[in-house]
């Protein structure tokens, strides 16, 4: 089945070469795609001669750009802490809530009452809401469960999710996100079950590709995050952290120490850690409404791209520290709080969010051996579409040669 997109009025490739802000625009472009992968890109003057198409589609002279890929969210949780909302534009800090019993520990409690029934309706909603923002791609961590029976059961909606809905779902064990209640007088145990039970078992069952842990007084410290890690490594997984997100903990300096894919957060990171970042090829990524609503400064993006670091930018979607999916928001504020040109968050949410999921051999960018992964976005730039921040702004979403996702009129 050979398939073409006419009438592009602004493409953006998002390449993997060049810098944040190198996103390869082509105007009046085409895409020719055949089965799931794309075939040929290029401006519509030169499509290739003798190809017969089975169908074609126009785009109304408007913006395309790879689907958007959101590689950093908590998914699957019971319940919503809305009164903590209250507490916190009260004053109190978002690690007041949880010393306090609040926060983190509170939603473990919401999600293991919840049935896995109830959860995973409760995902496929979130997912059905962002296919129509344009978000093809999605990462979601466990984290909410935190005994073995409880993190499978997240990790097996995931998987559950991912073939049968049609948005891909990267799953992430984030068995490691803080200590539970039951533990909290001998957190040597748990950090032993992690060890020896929880992660032999999400791998036996290929569960997860990326492990994550969250470094910071709460939760775990560099050192603990060391030891978890290098077991994750030694069973398959690849690596991801939650750094320097309440202050400099030297997760940064960790992540690139042990060659993780991302480093996530990152409000309070060091110089030094920038460097070690880029000199290992992490991927920062910053999530501003997180920023936004635990009411800290936002990431100064330019002081890490001017130092060589790719960013991605994504939500993190959950109940505490950030309660939208709405990655577009997290985009319009990566320019408005953090910094970046309408073009840089654009490539933090295609090519650069792939390669923090380790996905850009096949997503993340529009080239020919690729995925067909596009959508139509109601812009002429990409410019307009961050600074006229409004609903409903993709008009059609192709997800593996296919449309899954196309605006009522
Ligand atoms: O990424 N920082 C740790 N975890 C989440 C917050 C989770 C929650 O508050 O429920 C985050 O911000
Ligand atoms: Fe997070």
């Amino acid at each position: 089945m050979m398939k073409v997109i006419k009438n592009i009025g602004c493409l953006a490739q998002c390449k993997p070469d060049g810098t944040q802000a190198d996103i390869h625009l082509l105007h009046k472009a085409a895409i020719v795609w055949q089965d799931d992968k794309i075939y040929w890109v290029g401006p519509q003057s030169q499509i290739p001669e003798g190809l017969a198409f089975d169908e074609e589609l126009d785009a109304d002279n408007k913006l395309v750009l790879p689907g958007l890929i959101d590689c950093h969210t908590h998914l699957a949780f019971g319940g919503w802490r809305q009164d903590e909302f209250e507490e916190r534009l009260r004053g109190k800090s978002y690690l007041e809530i949880a010393e306090r019993g609040g926060g983190i520990q509170a939603t473990v409690q919401a999600t293991r009452n919840a049935s896995k029934a109830e959860l995973s309706n409760k995902c496929r909603g979130f997912l059905e809401q962002m296919g129509r923002l344009g978000v093809t791609t999605v990462e979601c961590k466990s984290g909410y469960g935190l005994s073995t029976e409880q993190e499978l059961k997240l990790l097996e909606i995931y998987r559950e999710l991912g073939q049968t809905q049609p948005l891909t779902i990267v799953p992430t064990f984030l068995g490691a996100h803080i200590v539970p209640q039951e533990y909290k007088k001998n957190r040597r145990l748990y950090i032993d079950l992690l060890i020896n039970e929880m992660l032999p078992a999400v791998c036996e069952r290929n569960l997860a590709r990326f492990c994550d842990i969250f470094i910071e007084d709460t939760a775990f410290s560099t050192e603990e995050a060391r030891e978890i890690l290098n077991v994750a490594v030694k069973l398959g997984l690849k690596i991801k952290v939650h750094a320097d997100q309440f202050g400099d903990n030297s997760g940064s300096l960790l992540a690139a120490d042990l060659h993780a894919v991302s480093a996530d957060h990152l409000e309070f990171i060091s110089d030094g850690g920038i460097s070690c970042l880029a000199q290992n090829s992490v991927v920062g990524v910053i999530l501003p409404i997180a920023s936004l609503y635990t009411r800290q400064k936002a990431v100064d993006a330019r002081r890490l791209i001017d130092k060589k670091l790719k960013l991605a930018v994504a939500t993190d979607f959950n109940p505490g520290s950030a309660p939208s999916f709405d990655l577009y928001l997290a985009l319009m504020l990566a320019c408005n709080l953090c910094g970046l040109t309408p073009a840089e968050a654009v490539k933090g949410a295609t090519i650069y969010a792939a390669e923090a999921l380790d996905l850009s051999d096949r997503l993340g960018s529009l080239e020919p051996g690729k995925l067909a992964d596009f959508i139509i976005i109601d812009s002429a730039d990409v410019n307009h579409w961050l600074y006229h921040f409004r609903p409903d702004t993709c008009l059609l979403a192709v997800k593996n040669g296919k449309i899954i996702y196309q605006r009522q009129e």
